[in-house]
C-alpha cells in the first residue's frame, strides 16, 4: 500500500489538511500518516484547532517549538528526515507557506520523495515576507503544484514551471469553512462578548512588519481607536502581538477595543461570519472574508491573494492611519453581493484526491 505523509505545523495549516485527509480516507487506497512539527504548540494556537477540525491524532509530533527562522527550519528538517526514513512515503503533502512547509519540502526533495504543495503559486512579490521565500522555494521543489486560483497557475507558468505539474484545484480552506459554518452559526461566542450580529468589527494582527515595528503598529492602533468609536472592535491577540504590545508599552493603547486570547476554529468562524467588517494582516482571513462576503481591510502594502480584491471583498489599505480610515469609510458603503471565486466551492479536497490518485497510479 502506498503511503502519503501530511505535514502540519502552524495554525493556518490545520484547516487545509483536515478536509484532504477526510477525502483521501473516503476516496483512495493510501495509508495516511500525519506529522505535526509543533511550530505552534499553545493549546489555543494548535490543539484547539486539531479538536475543532476533528483531525486525527498525529502519528509523529516533532515538538520543534519557536526559534529563529534558521533554527526552526533546521529542527524540522532534522526530525522530519527521521520520519521519512521510518515511514518511507511515496508522497509528502505540504500546505501553505510557513517554515514547516519549506523545511519538509527540502527534506523530501533531497530524499527523492515527490512533494505535493497545496496552495501553490501565490506570490506577493515582497521578499521581506518570510512566507514569500517559503512559497518560492517550496514551489520550486514540488512535483505537484495545486493552485487555489487562476493567478496562482499563471504565476507558476511565468516562472517556467512545466504545465503538467500545475493543477488548478480551488481553495481547500473554503472546504473547511463550508463544512463548519452551520455549527459556527449556532455558536454563542457573541453572547460572551455582548455584541450584536452584523454590528462589530474583528481585528487580527501578527505580521512582523506590523507588530515588530513600533511606528507601523502605532499607526494601525490609532486608526483602530477611531473605528472603535463607530462600532465595537474585537481583537483576538496572537502571542507574538501580545508580546510586542508589552515590549512597546502599548497595552493601554486600545482602551475601547475588546482584547481576547486567540480563539479556536469554530469560535473564530462564528465571530467572523457575523461581523460587519474584518481588519487583518493574515493571508487566510482575506480569503475567508471573501468566501463569507464580508468586507475586509488588509493592513499590508501588498497581497499574495489578489483574487480577494478582484473577485472578492478585500481592500489593500496598508498601514497609514488615514488610508485605513478611508478604506473603512468605503467598506461601510453598502455594496451588492459578491460572487465567490471559481472553485471555492467546498470540493477542492475531492479534486486534489483525484490528482494524487492519478499521480500515484503511475
Ligand atoms: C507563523 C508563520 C506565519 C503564519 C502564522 C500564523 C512562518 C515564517 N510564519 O508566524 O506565516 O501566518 O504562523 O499564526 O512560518 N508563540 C507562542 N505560542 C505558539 C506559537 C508562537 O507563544 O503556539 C509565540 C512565540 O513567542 C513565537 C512567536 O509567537 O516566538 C511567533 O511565532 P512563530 O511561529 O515564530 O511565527 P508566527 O508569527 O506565529
Amino acid at each position: 500500500m502506498k503511503t502519503i505523509v501530511h505535514v502540519i505545523g502552524a495554525r493556518p495549516n490545520y484547516m487545509k489538511i483536515a478536509p484532504l485527509m477526510e477525502a483521501l480516507r473516503a476516496g483512495s487506497p493510501f495509508r495516511q500518516v500525519l506529522v505535526n512539527t509543533g511550530q505552534h504548540y499553545d493549546d489555543l494556537m494548535a490543539r484547539a484547532f486539531v479538536r475543532d477540525l476533528a483531525l486525527p491524532t498525529p502519528d509523529h509530533d516533532l515538538g520543534v517549538g519557536s526559534a529563529s527562522h534558521a533554527v526552526q527550519t533546521a529542527k524540522v528538517m532534522i526530525e522530519f528526515e527521521r520520519v521519512c526514513e521510518a515511514e518511507r512515503p511515496d508522497l509528502v503533502v505540504v500546505v501553505g507557506d510557513v517554515n514547516s512547509t519549506l523545511a519538509a519540502s527540502l527534506v523530501a526533495a533531497k530524499l527523492l520523495i515527490p512533494v505535493a504543495h497545496v496552495e501553490a503559486g501565490l506570490r506577493s512579490r515582497d521578499r521581506s515576507m518570510p512566507e514569500e521565500i517559503n512559497r518560492i522555494v517550496t514551489d520550486r521543489l514540488s512535483d505537484l503544484l495545486l493552485t487555489p486560483s487562476r493567478d496562482g497557475s499563471d504565476n507558476l507558468r511565468a516562472e517556467g514551471v512545466p504545465e503538467e505539474k500545475i493543477h488548478l484545484v480551488g481553495n481547500i480552506m473554503i472546504d473547511s469553512l463550508m463544512r463548519h459554518l452551520p455549527l459556527a452559526k449556532l455558536d454563542r461566542v457573541r453572547d460572551r462578548m455582548s455584541i450584536d450580529e452584523g454590528r462589530y468589527a474583528v481585528l487580527t494582527l501578527h505580521r512582523p512588519s506590523n507588530v515588530d515595528n513600533l511606528d507601523a503598529f502605532r499607526r494601525i492602533l490609532t486608526a483602530i481607536q477611531t473605528i472603535a468609536e463607530s462600532m465595537p472592535v474585537i481583537f483576538p491577540v496572537h502571542p507574538r502581538t501580545r508580546q510586542r504590545m508589552g515590549d512597546f508599552g502599548l497595552d493601554g493603547a486600545l482602551g475601547n477595543v475588546t482584547l481576547t486570547d486567540p480563539l479556536g476554529y469554530i469560535d473564530f468562524l462564528s465571530l467572523t461570519s457575523h461581523a460587519r467588517l474584518i481588519l487583518t494582516d493574515s493571508g487566510g482571513l482575506q480569503e475567508e472574508s471573501t468566501a463569507l462576503g464580508i468586507p475586509c481591510l488588509t493592513l499590508r502594502e501588498n497581497t499574495e491573494r489578489p483574487i480577494t480584491v478582484t473577485h472578492g471583498t478585500n481592500q489593500i489599505v496598508g498601514t497609514d492611519t488615514s488610508a485605513i480610515l478611508a478604506g473603512f469609510r468605503r467598506a461601510m458603503t453598502p455594496a451588492g453581493p459578491v460572487p465567490r471565486p471559481d472553485l471555492w466551492d467546498g470540493h477542492t479536497a475531492e479534486r486534489i484526491t483525484r490528482v494524487l490518485c492519478q499521480f500515484l497510479a503511475n
